[in-house]
């Protein structure tokens, strides 16, 4: 092995420590990155660790250093993002980090926030610090792809999800889809809740499904219940309309009627958009701060994000039922292929089972 890797190699195991205490706080601090951070001495001792827990809250590098104290001179810091070197809600971690006396800092992987990108390490440098990186990049950058798509393309990271029988069908013939899916599934679902920062559905699912669309109390910070309807015509009673657990945006192009908007329930967000889009709906909640939303919607709105390129991942848990129907609902309507060479192709592949269920996992964008 090169001397280069080498000096990488040693420092996996503990890099491996901060991406799952980075972990901790998935879905918690949106618009920031997921960081964990380790402080070891001199000797090599675990000193300090930590995790940002929220958006506003200490960098996971301050955490790790308080806890660390006068212990991390002369020490290593490990981070798997790139320390920030500018003053955002809190002041520079690259301040804290040369006022510690850390001799070393192993970083997994960059920021590519314009306002670091490169230069938090070359700060370090210049100060003395000595810098490795790349040690478990992929593995970083893939715990915050998220982050990297929206910094890269003003767009959150979109989850697809649906449940479907083993016949393919997302709902009966007059509408009806609960519950396709096991419980233990979809108690699964409620856990991918509480990952995402919005999660989204159509009027038609509104007016058909009536959802809740919560984590049921597994996020400190429910996801905001995103409805995208361009007739407005819903529900005057909706069970997202009370906004006491989570809040709800309603959303909608200038086509929508004047009339109907002056009847929308009071307690939702109103969100007129350039046009009704899922291109439009998620640059505007990129703006809100989302890094990550989850489509929970019926097949015509899921047909569009996937169209406008709006879904980077999809779940399918695939019930061993059957439901039946020429006419029943299929999870996606026609995109527009004529030829088996132009069809979506996944080769990123998981599957796993929740009771009876099959629950497939696919990335449909690999590049993070
Ligand atoms: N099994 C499952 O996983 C699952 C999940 C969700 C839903 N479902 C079922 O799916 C059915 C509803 O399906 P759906 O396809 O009508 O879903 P939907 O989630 O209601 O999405 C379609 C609605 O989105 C709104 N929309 C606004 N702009 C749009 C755009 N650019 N493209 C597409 N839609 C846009 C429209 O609302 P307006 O009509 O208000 O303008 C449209 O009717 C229900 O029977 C429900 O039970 C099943
Ligand atoms: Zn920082």
């Amino acid at each position: 092995m090169a001397k280069q890797e080498l000096k990488k190699e040693i420092w996996v195991p503990w890099m491996n420590r901060v991406l799952h205490l980075a972990s901790l706080a998935e879905g918690q601090t949106s618009p920031n990155p997921l960081v964990g951070a380790v402080i070891l001495d001199s000797r090599q001792n675990l000193v300090g660790e930590g995790f940002h827990f929220a958006a506003g809250d200490h960098h996971a590098e301050i955490e790790a250093l308080s806890q660390a104290g006068k212990a991390a001179k002369g020490g290593t810091l490990l981070v798997n993002l790139e320390p920030c070197c500018h003053h955002g809600k809190t002041p520079p971690c690259t301040d804290a980090i040369l006022e510690s006396g850390l001799s070393r800092v192993v970083v997994a992987v960059k920021d590519p926030d314009p306002r670091v990108s490169g230069k938090g390490i070359s700060c370090l440098e210049r100060s003395g610090v000595e810098v490795v990186t790349g040690v478990l990049e992929k593995e970083a950058a893939f715990l915050n792809r998220a982050f990297f798509y929206r910094i890269r393309t003003g767009r959150p990271w979109g989850i697809l999800k649906w449940a479907m029988s083993f016949d393919g069908r997302i709902a009966l013939p007059n509408g009806s889809s609960k519950w396709i899916s096991s419980p233990k599934s979809r108690k699964q679902v409620h856990a991918l809740r509480a990952k995402c920062d919005a999660v989204i559905v159509g009027g038609q699912t509104v007016r058909t499904d009536n959802p809740l669309l919560t984590s049921r109390g597994l996020s400190k910070i429910e996801p905001l219940r995103v409805v995208l309807s361009s007739s407005l015509d819903l529900p005057e009673d909706a069970r997202l309309w009370d906004i006491k657990e989570a809040d709800t945006a309603i959303c909608f192009g200038p086509e929508s009627s004047k009339k109907l908007l002056e009847k929308l329930p009071k307690g939702p967000e109103k969100i007129l958009l350039e046009e009704s889009s899922p291109k439009r709906l998620l640059e505007t909640l990129a703006e809100k701060g989302c890094n990550k939303v989850l489509w929970e919607c019926g097949s015509s709105l899921a047909t569009s994000a996937i169209k406008q390129n709006c879904v980077q991942e999809i779940f399918v848990y695939l019930s061993p039922k059957l439901l039946g129907g020429f006419n029943a609902m299929t999870p996606l309507a026609d995109l527009g292929f004529t030829s088996m060479d132009q069809v979506l192709t996944f080769n990123d592949v998981s599957l796993f089972k929740v009771e009876k269920d099959l629950v497939l996992n696919v990335l449909v964008t690999r590049d993070v």
